[in-house]
């Protein structure tokens, strides 16, 4: 392993009734509070109404920013920083999934400066300050509640960055409790599933070497997901499992799983460019393209650590089969296994065509001309992958 510092700074609040804690943890940072959210799914729910009243015990002043878009926008983030710096917000709630959390994080960073936050967003400036801010998870998928990453979309330019200003932007602390997940609908589970699944396979791809512990609690958190998945998908309500997928979808992106080294994550800049491309679910993009991700970089040089998660994740045999034909039998398992689940895995089951591969892998490659540590592509693999994907 390579050395490490491992820091992470977020109070996980987890279980049944854990909104209890909300007035104590917000108190200490101030009254006038901004509650960010998405299209109203926590309304409908009841969370809003719940969340309003803890607040209420403690006197806070509440001000709102709805309509947070899944792939939340810079315009959306603009408005945020506005309202922050025109009331004076001392500290932002993030109720609801990852768009929802990372547009908070970008504003809890613009509200502390002058600069545009796209400029932050694309790394053209820095953030040095940001306000302090919670989240109530009502979504498990990207981890966002237990990371400092962020994910934001410019419709003007039709590009999608991920982005993070570590220490700024972890939040103070999240809430999860699993029952906030029990009214996201049956689509969203699965491509929530995928997320998380990806993100431990993102991780797993890496070239450093003696990483027994984090091979194994990766391979653990996939055999999880993929025997709960499943029973959730015939029972969505079922409290056990929405506990064990809400747990490693934090675990999935919390960078514990990735002590001492760097995964991939090619998969995710080869998603997001089809995202700013398509707006699609972000889950929905990385099940059509991870396996091709796969079988694209898969060599005589890799081609052991591939033989390993078939092995131990997919029970694959391996008795008298080569190494290669090891590797494919896992990745085509994967497949089949996301398939099972109702995952999408064409790019034309978002009517995306030939039309547009040229632009998406263009936006693969505007951030960095040669992406993925696992593997270096280029803009020419961006093309063949989309191409495989179709
Ligand atoms: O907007 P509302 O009405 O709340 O509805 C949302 C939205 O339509 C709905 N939803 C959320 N909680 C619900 C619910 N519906 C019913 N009941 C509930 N309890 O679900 C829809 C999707 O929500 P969204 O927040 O967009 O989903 P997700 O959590 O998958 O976030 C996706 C975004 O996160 C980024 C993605 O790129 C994408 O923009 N990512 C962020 C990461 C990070 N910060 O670490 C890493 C990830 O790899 C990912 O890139
Ligand atoms: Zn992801």
């Amino acid at each position: 392993m390579d050395n490490f510092l491992y820091y992470n700074p977020t109070k996980l609040i987890f279980g049944k009734g854990q909104l209890n804690a909300l007035p104590e943890q917000v108190k200490q940072y101030g009254t006038k509070v901004l509650i960010v959210y998405g299209g109203g799914s926590i309304k409908r729910n009841g969370v809003y109404d719940n969340v309003v009243a803890k607040l209420a015990e403690i006197n806070a002043e509440v001000f709102e920013l709805a309509g947070v878009e899944p792939n939340p926008r810079i315009s959306t983030v603009r408005k945020g920083v506005e309202i922050c710096k025109q009331e004076g917000i001392d500290f932002l709630l993030a109720v609801g999934g990852g768009s929802t959390i990372d547009c908070t994080k970008a504003i809890a960073v613009g509200a502390k400066t002058d600069i545009d936050m796209w400029d932050i967003v694309t790394k053209k400036a820095s953030a040095t300050d940001a306000l302090p801010f919670g989240t109530v998870l009502t979504l498990s998928a990207t981890g966002s509640e237990m990371n400092s990453g962020s994910v934001i979309t410019n419709w003007e330019t039709n590009e999608k960055h991920g982005w993070g200003a570590a220490p700024y932007t972890y939040p103070k602390f999240s809430i999860l409790d699993p029952v906030h997940t029990f009214s996201v609908p049956k689509d969203q589970t699965i491509y929530g599933i995928v997320d998380m699944m990806s993100h431990v396979l993102e991780h797993y791809f890496h070239q450093e070497t003696n990483t027994l512990i984090q091979d194994r609690f990766c391979e653990s958190i996939l055999i999880t997901v993929m025997e709960t998945a499943p029973k959730l998908l015939e029972d969505l309500e079922n409290y056990e499992y929405r506990e064990t997928i809400m747990l490693a979808g934090t675990l999935a992106l919390n960078n514990m799983l990735n002590m001492g080294f760097r995964g991939d994550w090619a998969t995710h800049n080869l998603e997001h460019a089809v995202s700013a491309v398509h707006d699609i679910p972000h889950g929905g993009g990385l099940a059509i393209l991870f396996p091709n991700w796969m079988k694209h970089v898969l060599d005589d040089s890799n081609v052991l650590r591939f033989k390993q998660l078939a092995e131990r994740v997919f029970q694959v045999d391996a008795e008298g089969k080569t190494d290669r034909e090891v590797a494919i039998e896992g990745i085509n398992k994967l497949r089949e296994f996301w398939n099972s689940i109702g995952a999408p895995s064409k790019l034309t089951d978002y009517d995306i065509d030939e039309s547009t591969v040229e632009l998406m892998a263009e936006k693969t490659v505007v951030a960095n001309p040669a992406y993925g540590n696992f593997k270096k592509l280029t803009k020419q693999d961006s093309i063949e992958i989309f191409k495989a994907s179709l």
